[in-house]
Order: C-alpha cells, then sequence, then structure tokens
C-alpha cells in the first residue's frame, strides 16, 4: 500500500481535500492529512482523523508517537507528498526552504516525490511572485497540476480553480509508478565540463553548464534510482540526496568513471569532455613575451566509449551537443562510441543547450528507431529521456 501525506492549504478550495483523501484512499492509498493554520479556518482535523483513521497533523512540535519526530517520519514514510490546495503563500514558503509550519517543515524533510495543486485567485496566480515560486520548484523536481480557468470563489474569473479531484489522483498515483521505475538500479551520470590545466591558473574548458547532467541525475533519482553523479566543476548547488563526485579534468572524470561503472545499471554520459588538453601542464604562470606562442594539445581519451566497449552488458548512452539538427552526425557518433542509445542537442539555437533552462533531444537507437522529445525544461526532458530508456 503507497502512503501519501496529503498537505492542505488555506485556500477556500480545502473543502474539496475531504473527497480527495478518500479518492485516494479508495485507489489503494493509505492518506494521511497535514493542515496548515490558514487551512483549519476552512477544515477541521477531527474531519480527516474520522475519515482516514490516522492523525491529522497541524502543529510542527505534534508528535503523535512520543519521542518521534512527527515531520521526520511523516516525511521518511510517505511515498508521496500532495499538497492541494497549494495557496500562493505555502508555494513561496516551499520556494524558499521556509519551515515556519508543520507541512513546509515535512515538504523541506523529504527526499520523495512532491506534487502540488495550486488554488487561487487568477492574478495571485498569475503574479510574477507565484510564477518564480513554481518555477524553482518545477526546477527542483516538484511535479504541478496547474489550476484550470473558471469562476473562483471570489467571483472572478480565469486560471486558479483547484484541478479536477479526479485527475489529481491519477497524476499522483501516475507519480507513484514512475518513483518504482528505476527502484534496485544504479544510474551512472556524468555532467559539466571539464577543465584541461594549461599552468596553474589558466585552463582549457567549455561553455557546459552541468544543468542537463543534474536534471538527468535529477530525473533518475524521482525515478527511484540510485544515483551517482561525477561532475566537473558548475555553479550549482551540490545536492545531498544522491552522491556527486567531483573531477576537474577528463582523467579524472575517467578514473572516476571507471572506477564506480561496477555498480551501475545505466551510464548515461552528458559531460562536455575536452576532447583535447594540453600536452604538458606548466608548473606556476606561463609569463608573458614578445615571443609567438604555441599550445600542443593531445587528444583525451572518449569515456564513454570506452566505457561503452568495456561493458557491454550495461547500458551506455552518449549525449551529443552538435552545432546543427541533423541526426545524421550523431548516429555515426552513436555507432564509433559503441552505446546504446545517443540524445543529440542542438547548441547552435541560443533557446536550448549550453546554459539554457529548456533544451530538445533527438533520442537514436542502434537499431535505427528514434524519438522527439519536444522543447522542454531540462528535468522534463531528463524525465523523458529515462522513460523512454527503460521502455527500449
Ligand atoms: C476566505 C479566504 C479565502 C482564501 N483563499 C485562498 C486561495 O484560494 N488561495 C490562496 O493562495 N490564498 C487564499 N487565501 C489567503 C490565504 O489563506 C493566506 O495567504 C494564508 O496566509 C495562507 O496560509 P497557508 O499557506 O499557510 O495555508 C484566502 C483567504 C481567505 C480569508
Amino acid at each position: 500500500m503507497k502512503r501519501v501525506v496529503l498537505g492542505v492549504s488555506g485556500s477556500v478550495a480545502a473543502y474539496r481535500a475531504a473527497d480527495l483523501a478518500r479518492d485516494l484512499m479508495r485507489a489503494g492509498c493509505e492518506v494521511r492529512v497535514c493542515l496548515t493554520d490558514a487551512a483549519q479556518n476552512f477544515v477541521q482535523p477531527a474531519l480527516f482523523e474520522a475519515l482516514t483513521g490516522q492523525p491529522c497533523l497541524q502543529d510542527v512540535f505534534e508528535e503523535p508517537v512520543r519521542g518521534r519526530m512527527a515531520h521526520i517520519d511523516w516525511a521518511r514514510q510517505a511515498d508521496l507528498i500532495l499538497i492541494a490546495p497549494a495557496t500562493a503563500n505555502t508555494l513561496a514558503k516551499l520556494a524558499h526552504g521556509d519551515g515556519e509550519d508543520m507541512l513546509t517543515t515535512l515538504a523541506l524533510a523529504a527526499t520523495g516525490p512532491i506534487v502540488v495543486a495550486p488554488a487561487m485567485n487568477p492574478a495571485m496566480y498569475t503574479h510574477p511572485a507565484t510564477q518564480a515560486s513554481m518555477e524553482s520548484l518545477k526546477a527542483r523536481g516538484v511535479h504541478f497540476l496547474e489550476p484550470v480557468e473558471g469562476d473562483v470563489a471570489c467571483g472572478e474569473n480565469g486560471q486558479g480553480k483547484l484541478a479536477a479531484n479526479s485527475q489529481i489522483v491519477q497524476e499522483t498515483l501516475l507519480i507513484l509508478h514512475r518513483a518504482e521505475k528505476l527502484k534496485g538500479q544504479t544510474v551512472l551520470i556524468t555532467s559539466g565540463p571539464t577543465e584541461e590545466p594549461i599552468d596553474d591558473v589558466r585552463f582549457l574548458t567549455n561553455r557546459s553548464s552541468g544543468k542537463m547532467g543534474m536534471a538527468v541525475a535529477r530525473a533518475a533519482k524521482l525515478m527511484g534510482a540510485e544515483v551517482i553523479l561525477i561532475s566537473g566543476p558548475t555553479s550549482l548547488p551540490t545536492p545531498t540526496d544522491f552522491r556527486v563526485i567531483p573531477v576537474r579534468t577528463a582523467e579524472e572524470m575517467r578514473s572516476a568513471a571507471l572506477g564506480e561503472i561496477r555498480h551501475a545499471h545505466l551510464v548515461i554520459g552528458v559531460a562536455a569532455v575536452a576532447d583535447y588538453r594540453p600536452a604538458e601542464r606548466v608548473q606556476g604562470k606561463i609569463r608573458r613575451s614578445e615571443e609567438e606562442m604555441v599550445l600542443k594539445l593531445v587528444l583525451n581519451p572518449d569515456i564513454i566509449a570506452e566505457l561503452a566497449q568495456a561493458h557491454p552488458e550495461k547500458k551506455v548512452v552518449a549525449f551529443a551537443a552538435e552545432p546543427t539538427s541533423d541526426p545524421e552526425v550523431a548516429r555515426a557518433k552513436m555507432l564509433r562510441k559503441g552505446v546504446h542509445a545517443i540524445a543529440m542537442n542542438d547548441v547552435s539555437r541560443p533557446d536550448i543547450g549550453f546554459g539554457a533552462d529548456e533544451n530538445e533531444l533527438k533520442l537514436l537507437f542502434t537499431d535505427g528507431k528514434s524519438a522527439e522529445s519536444g522543447k522542454q525544461s531540462k528535468l522534463g526532458c531528463a524525465l523523458w529521456l529515462l522513460e523512454k530508456l527503460t521502455e527500449a
């Protein structure tokens, strides 16, 4: 039985949470409810305790089991946290990591999937602050059920009504199912750029931000995998819910990947590994002079090809950042590297690719099959990619 924590915040639509709790129970879930203070102006804990047969949490210092911190217990025991309805205020708190009440503290402690269904006045919904909260939560993997258009409780009309209960239940079940897809599997991901030192203060690198690799890692985690991320230097915050191995050069990335691959079922090479490195690293700092300077470069290892060839029993997938949308370039690369599939993206487009928040992938398989993700957030592309790879 799947355990869902249903968080209810202070919207008029809180009355619908009672039916939602029942619908989730009918769908086979155990439901535990947590109310914000504002929600209790609309609905009472006794209602949910009677409906679910479980204690209903309201206060952050509440302990249904004496000596056990409920926010940690509930977060660990939940397969999914559903916040419906979610107010603009609760969205802002979630986005900022505010743990002022039981619901937001519980959400902070959660490491599993979070589904959010906002409900509010249309002006509140379209307010840049609310939209920014949603964007930042989406980037962290929170799944949203957008509100629908219609007459809202205050008498205005527009987008802001809580999505239909049937849709909330259906999506919740889908996310619960997705969270199982990579259970028991370890996904090894290489990500970001590499830095190839010229001397002690200079290096050769490229424009990779590491966002796509991080999105693949986050998506794999959302799908239940154990994740190992080998990352070149990036400015992204270091995640704490999976293992990250920081590296700098292609050689370091290679030895980390060869050391970790034995644990992996699926390997995805998202890193933009420098093809060449300076033939020698000068100690100290190269001084300016009137002389012309020639930098000799030598070929770096092709890490993903080496992994694929050394471990034909594992599914190894490459990324191809190409300044073209012609799939034949990526297909040739896939065959040359001996990988199972290749995900191509066109880095000549400024709206996708290096540094952008969105991407568009073309996935090619060795058997000639292919699929396209369409343009979406990098996390959306990553989830799409992993779904396709688990189907294949
Ligand atoms: C009658 C009434 C209805 C409200 N409905 C909503 C709503 O649908 N969505 C929303 O974001 N805020 C709504 N609010 C405002 C929130 O209740 C308020 O911002 C509160 O601080 C939210 O707290 P919470 O996020 O901790 O539940 C409403 C307020 C009142 C008085």
